[in-house]
């Protein structure tokens, strides 16, 4: 689905990504570890078209396409969702899920209904338990805004979902809650980057595990195939295991 080659990127003389060489499968969570300033969110904005890479290449689906911008990355159907979801706390999840892209009606104004009915039939598919539809999003909990903003993805055809540490402000039943969000996605066949800190979370959600360093991959690893320890020992020393590609 996704294949990124050598990729570099540089700040100010820094290298933040070092020729680095990710891939990913439909139906896949691979996630993307390191400490704080590994490059982990710089490597997976070239893919999202927030930063331009100096150098490298990104394919999908095994052709090479250029991601200059957001809109770029929209068009092959990549969809971000960053740890600070960019929700409008003041309108409600219909509002949200199409914000910037609602329904007109014929008569040329907001087609409100169609939209709620739209946004319970995907939440009902993602989220069944939720209610709140009235409310302005503010009044959600962290767990229901990530899954609006998952169903504003999935409603306009993300096949390959890029996941900034969606559980970091979350408690453990609202992580279980994205944890089963993120399961019904790879049924469905989405490719799903996900950064994420906690190495229990790593071995729950993920399938493969690139860790990174100093900008640096250190290693790509099949999750059932290591321990904790193995993939601990990747983040703080920088040295991979046997088995690590
Ligand atoms: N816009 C920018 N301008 C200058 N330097 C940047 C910029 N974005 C990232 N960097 C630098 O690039 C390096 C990698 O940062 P990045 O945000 O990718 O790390 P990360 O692995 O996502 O860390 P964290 O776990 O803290 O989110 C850091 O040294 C950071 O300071
Ligand atoms: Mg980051």
């Amino acid at each position: 689905m996704v294949e990124m080659r050598d990729i570099s990127i540089s700040f100010g003389g820094i290298k933040a990504v070092d020729n680095v060489t990710v891939d990913l499968y439909p139906g896949e969570v691979v996630g993307l570890l390191g400490h704080n300033g590994a490059g982990k969110s710089t490597l997976i904005k070239c893919l999202s078209g927030a930063y331009q890479k100096d150098a490298g290449e990104i394919l999908i689906n095994g052709e090479r396409v250029d991601i200059n911008n957001p809109r770029d990355a929209r068009a092959q159907n990549i969809e971000t969702i960053y740890q600070t979801l960019a929700l409008a706390d003041n309108l409600d999840a219909a509002s949200n899920l199409f914000l910037g892209r609602e329904i007109v009606g014929p008569s040329g104004f907001l087609d409100e209904s169609a939209m709620e009915a739209e946004t319970r039939k995907i939440m009902a598919r993602l989220n069944p338990n939720f209610r709140k539809f009235n409310v302005p999003v503010s009044a959600l909990s962290g767990g229901q805004r990530q899954s609006v903003a998952i169903a504003r993805a999935v409603y306009f055809n993300a096949k390959i979902l890029i996941m900034d540490e969606p559980t970091a402000a979350l408690g453990p039943q609202e992580t279980q809650m994205v944890a089963e969000l993120i399961q019904e996605l790879k049924k469905q066949g989405l490719g799903i980057f996900l950064i994420e800190h906690d190495i229990h979370n790593v071995m729950k959600l993920c399938d493969r595990a690139v860790v990174m360093k100093n900008g640096q991959r250190v290693g790509t690893v099949n999750v059932n195939e290591v321990t904790d320890d193995d993939i601990l020992g990747m983040i703080i020393m920088g040295k991979k295991p046997a088995k690590a590609a």
